[in-house]
């Protein structure tokens, strides 16, 4: 590929070999496949000469049903994400019909899953920073009645500045749902278990984010394989029995400042309505992040 190198992937290619797309679209040429899920390939590419990434259904999807539904579920993406702009939300460059091809800004940096593998834990100023702002881009979201649904480190983009929101396939209006959607260990309780799902399960997602970075690690248990329990929320694994907290950052992290474990582990409160809302939030972050500066301007 011309202008995007090697070295400035955003995340860890499947392969080095440019991926082709069995029908090509004109104006965009492929670089290597980035990321491969149930329904779609994601590559590295340039859209005249921009660099941008392209998700496109997987072609090895069998079936016309599937291949439809696979189709509409990116158009429908790309058509949600044009009506927010927001500049912690990827972009939209172009969304090609047919074949159905979603064409994005090529966010800077890395997952915040490959971030965090890396550095393991963010200090406690840019933890604020980063909760700021997807908090706003949350705040965006949920104003104009749209759920992401999947907030979790895969589906967030950070080059050590800003926090990116990508990944709107399952975004959604709140309402009534049928339980599991979303990505277990990572999903609220409310939207594993089915019911009434409102924003506030993305605040979950957020603090899920914000745990991982603070401690390094998640605050349930991995899956334990159990088939049974692969429908019920993750918290019931373990500490939830006695707690209104899924987070226990406050008592369990010292050295993080206690105003900033507290908002992480009241994100995640079990009850959806306990959860600070996304402008409550931002708003907390902010309070945070000035108290801080103010500290600071004082000691100097
Ligand atoms: N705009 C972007 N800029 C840079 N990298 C991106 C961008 N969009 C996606 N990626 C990379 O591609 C990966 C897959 O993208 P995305 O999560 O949208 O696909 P998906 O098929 O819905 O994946 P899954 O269902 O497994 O979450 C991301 O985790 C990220 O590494
Ligand atoms: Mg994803």
């Amino acid at each position: 590929m011309r202008g995007v190198r090697l070295r400035e992937m955003p995340a860890e290619p499947q392969s080095t070999a440019p991926h082709t797309f069995a029908a090509p679209v004109e104006g965009l040429e492929t670089g290597v496949l980035l990321h491969r899920s149930r329904h779609a390939d994601t590559v590295l590419a340039e859209w005249h000469g921009l660099p941008v990434v392209a998700k496109r259904i997987r072609e090895d999807v069998a079936g016309e049903h599937e291949r439809r539904t696979a189709g509409q579920g990116i158009l429908r993406e790309g058509l949600l994400l044009r009506r927010v702009e927001h500049p912690s939300i990827v972009r939209v460059v172009e969304l090609v019909h047919d074949p159905a091809t979603l064409v994005l800004e090529l966010c800077p940096g890395r997952t915040m899953r490959e971030e965090l593998r890396l550095r393991r834990r963010l200090p406690a100023t840019e933890l604020a920073r980063v909760g700021s702002q997807l908090a706003t881009a949350l705040d965006h979201l949920h104003r104009r009645w749209i759920m992401h649904r999947d907030v979790k480190p895969a589906n967030v983009m950070y080059d050590g500045e800003r926090a990116m929101l990508i990944d709107f396939h399952l975004a959604k209006e709140p309402g009534p749902m049928r339980g599991g959607a979303g990505t277990r260990l990572f999903a609220a309780p409310e939207q594993i278990l089915g019911g009434h799902v409102t924003p506030a399960a993305d605040m979950w997602g957020l603090g899920i984010v914000l745990y991982r970075a603070a401690s390094g690690r998640l605050p349930f248990h991995a899956d334990t394989g159990h088939p049974q329990l692969t429908t019920r929320p993750a918290p019931a694994l373990d500490r939830l029995a006695t707690s209104r907290f899924g987070g226990d950052l406050a008592r369990a992290e010292q050295d993080l400042p206690e105003e900033l474990a507290t908002i992480i582990d009241h994100l995640l409160a079990l009850d959806p309505e306990l959860r600070p809302t996304a402008d409550e939030a931002h708003q907390l972050f902010d309070s945070y992040l000035r108290d801080v500066e103010a500290e600071a301007l004082e000691t100097a």
